[in-house]
């Protein structure tokens, strides 16, 4: 029971990674509130409202697009309102795109990239951070957040120039956050994936899951509890003066 009793807020928390973080803080003590524009998980099966409900644990869905402030604030809202404080916040929504290189992205898709993985991000840490403020510490800290970044955007993402530009941003802004509001008790930081296995099924002999599978020096690729379970620790009060940080689960593909 790490997180007995926290409060935290999942972006993204229908499906994958989101979904693992929710279902795993949920086990772990935490009563959570998921937003998302669906609750149906992309790679099927029940809700994460159903799952963590059937183990006892306790879990709200609220419809909420990251790209929109309003939904944000609303999203952050709900579970104050709920349950009396943000304890963590976990930015994890995000798309792919179309994965086109330079000078096949349109603007278009370019722009819709950046809405959910820089500004959904951006929105996430300033409604968590305005409630941080308002909010007593619990022993040294007011809040934490993490953000869900990527190996892409620390190293490039091969066809893909919007999507890795997006977690850059994302991992930037977590050293940002972390730097500007250290002194008032916030905590932020990221975790940064490298290739899960989440959505449908992709067919194994995909160009894009042989360079997986090439780029991971371990024998597997990475399963959603993975990320789930370095989040866990980075929302826990095991990491307290530890800020700013952009964890790598990723297999030893940064270190190849
Ligand atoms: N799967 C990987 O290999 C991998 C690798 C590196 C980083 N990541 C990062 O991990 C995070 C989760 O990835 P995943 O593979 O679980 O993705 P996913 O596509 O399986 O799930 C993403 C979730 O975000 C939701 N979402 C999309 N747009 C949204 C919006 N505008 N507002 C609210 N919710 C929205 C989707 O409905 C979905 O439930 C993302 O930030 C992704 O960039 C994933």
């Amino acid at each position: 029971m790490r997180l007995r009793d926290k409060i935290v807020v999942v972006t993204g928390g229908a499906s994958g990674i989101g979904r693992a973080i929710a279902i795993l803080f949920a086990r772990e003590g935490a009563r959570v509130v998921i937003g998302d524009v669906t609750e149906t998980p992309l790679e099927g099966g029940a809700p994460t409202r159903a799952v963590v409900a059937q183990e006892g644990g306790t879990l709200r869905f609220r419809h909420c697009d990251v790209t929109a402030w309003d939904d944000v604030e609303a999203l952050v809202g709900s579970a104050v309102s709920e349950f009396g404080r943000l304890d963590v916040m976990v930015n994890n929504a995000a798309i792919r795109g179309e994965g086109r290189p330079l000078l096949e992205t349109a603007e278009a898709d370019w722009d819709r990239v950046m809405a959910v993985n820089a500004k959904g991000v951006f929105f996430g840490c300033k409604a968590a951070v305005r409630q941080f403020l308002a909010q007593e510490p619990v022993g040294e800290v007011r809040g934490r957040i993490v953000n869900i970044s990527s190996q892409h955007g620390m190293v490039a993402a091969p066809g893909k120039i919007a999507y890795g530009t997006g977690k850059a941003a994302a991992a930037y802004i977590t050293k940002q956050v972390a730097v500007d509001y250290a002194r008032q008790g916030i905590v932020c930081n990221a975790v940064a994936p490298g290739r899960i296995l989440t959505g449908r099924p992709a067919g194994a002999g995909t160009d894009a899951m042989e360079y997986s599978v090439m780029r991971t020096p371990m024998p597997r690729l990475g399963r959603p509890m993975d990320v789930a379970q370095a989040a866990l620790f980075l929302a826990s009060e095991e990491a307290t003066f530890l800020t700013g940080h952009n964890l790598l689960v990723d297999g030893g593909w940064m270190a190849f």
